[in-house]
């Protein structure tokens, strides 16, 4: 078992740069196997372990995956010769859904099991659905949870989504670039990673229109070919470091940032009483005295992203007054809330509404990581906190953040990933 080790209450100050963006990296790995050819993806978080499970059922399916160096891998994908996908390999993150759009576009198949991923309330794919029975597909879930979806040919066609879903407009992008026809989107999501997918399919010759707007419009091509393609950098992990500068009252100058897409995470800072400064490629954060309380609500893109509010209720739980956080994405988001209040913050959540009464520090406790978001909370609040802290369950910010502790250890944290051995359960002994 692994841990981080925390002894907070040190400013964080220096330069971080960021990685790849895990989300974009999800989508555009599985998008790879829509040609039959060589994709080289630049940028990449590679030691992230999300993106270590898509790399694993890349060959599981026949495909080829190449370590170029740190960030960039090369996919071949000439020789994928299986369109199923076994609960063993979904397990582990929600993404793996996409081979279901990647695996019918390219053979017309795919036979995919239920994926897993972090628990954040229920997270149903009708919408998903939706999309493939648009473009001609027969779709069923089996006993197994597999889901079974298959098509004589694919036909491009209006999908109107009744809810705005990151993963279906991605998964409905990915097959609609092999379909015959126009699909249009309506109702699209606008996140910058799928801006990035639809970017990485025109880079192999699909025709992708819109991405960025509500309205996406998909010219099916027959072939797509291989190209050179390099990810954007990580939207929640810049916003991760903007808070955890501001937290521990830090000067902090993150690089390799797009400071467009981080808009609605600084005006949210500076409404906390942080100073922002934006470069061209970098934003600079810097906090002086006690944050001011704020009121944040969750919206899809361009609104505040719900992957950053656990990282701002540590923030806010160090404010002075009462903020109040609401939820509108998950229903099941405020788990972290516990771990917080073990570091004497002060929320009461009702539903998907957390209202966080500042107190005048945190201190150090034992906590885990209940997700990834979560995990990244705890992490900060560990770092603004007087004291001792200790993180469980860290596989889950492991999932997401690449080098987090060498990270935070060049801008003066003292944090330390620590194995130990499983606690001896005198129960379990005959
Ligand atoms: C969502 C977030 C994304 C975040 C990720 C992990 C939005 C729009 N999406 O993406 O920013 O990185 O969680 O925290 O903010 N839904 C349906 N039917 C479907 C698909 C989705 O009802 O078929 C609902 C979900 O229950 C949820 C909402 O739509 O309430 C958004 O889901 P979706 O965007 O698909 O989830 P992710 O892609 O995981």
């Amino acid at each position: 078992m692994e841990k981080f080790v925390i002894n907070g209450g040190t400013p964080l100050t220096g330069e971080v740069t960021i990685s790849g963006a895990k989300n974009a990296a999800l989508a555009i790995i599985p998008a790879a196997i829509l040609s039959r050819d060589v994709c080289r993806i630049e940028n990449l978080p590679v030691s992230i372990s999300d993106v270590s499970f898509m790399m694993k059922t890349l060959r599981h399916i026949g495909a080829g995956v190449k370590l170029i160096d740190k960030n960039t891998i090369e996919i071949d994908s000439r020789h994928v010769n299986s369109y199923v996908i076994s609960h063993d390999m979904t397990k582990h993150l929600r993404a793996s859904y996409y081979f279901i759009g990647a695996l019918l576009g390219r053979f017309g198949r795919a036979r995919v099991a239920m994926p897993g991923g972090c628990y954040l309330g229920p997270r149903p794919i009708d919408q998903h659905i939706k999309g493939f029975e648009a473009l001609g597909a027969n779709v069923t879930i089996d006993d197994s949870a597999i889901v079974d979806t298959s098509a004589n040919k694919l036909t491009g066609s209006p999908v109107y989504l009744d809810v705005v879903s990151v993963g279906a407009t991605v998964n409905i992008m990915l097959a609609a670039s092999r379909a015959e026809g126009l699909t249009v989107i309506e109702n699209a999501a606008k996140e910058p990673h799928i801006v990035d997918l639809a970017n990485f399919l025109n880079s192999m010759g699909a025709d992708v229109r819109g991405a960025g707007t509500d309205v996406i419009k998909i010219r099916g091509v027959e072939n797509l070919h291989g190209c050179t393609y390099s990810i954007i950098p990580d939207q929640i992990e810049a916003g991760t470091f903007m808070v955890a500068a501001a937290a521990t009252r830090g000067d902090v100058l993150i690089k390799n940032v797009i400071p467009k897409h981080m808009d609605s995470i600084t005006t949210k800072l500076i409404e906390c009483g942080a100073t922002v400064e934006e470069f061209d490629e970098a934003v600079r954060v810097t906090m002086d005295s006690r944050p001011k309380k704020c009121n944040i609500k969750t919206m899809p893109h361009p609104g505040f992203p719900t992957d950053m509010h656990p990282q701002f209720a540590v923030l806010l739980s160090l404010a002075e007054g009462t903020s109040i956080i609401s939820e509108s994405i998950w229903s099941n988001r405020f788990r972290y809330t516990e771990q917080l209040a073990r570091m004497g913050a002060d929320i009461n959540v009702d539903g998907q509404l957390a209202m966080i009464h500042g107190v005048d520090h945190l201190k150090g406790a034992p906590v885990k990581a209940d997700d990834l978001r979560a995990g990244a909370a705890v992490v900060i609040a560990g770092l603004a906190a007087s004291g001792r802290t200790e993180i469980e369950d860290i596989l889950h910010i492991d999932r997401g953040y690449e080098n987090v502790v060498e990270k935070f250890g060049n801008l003066g944290a003292d944090i330390r990933r620590v194995y130990c051995v499983e606690p001896f359960n005198i129960g379990d002994v005959g």
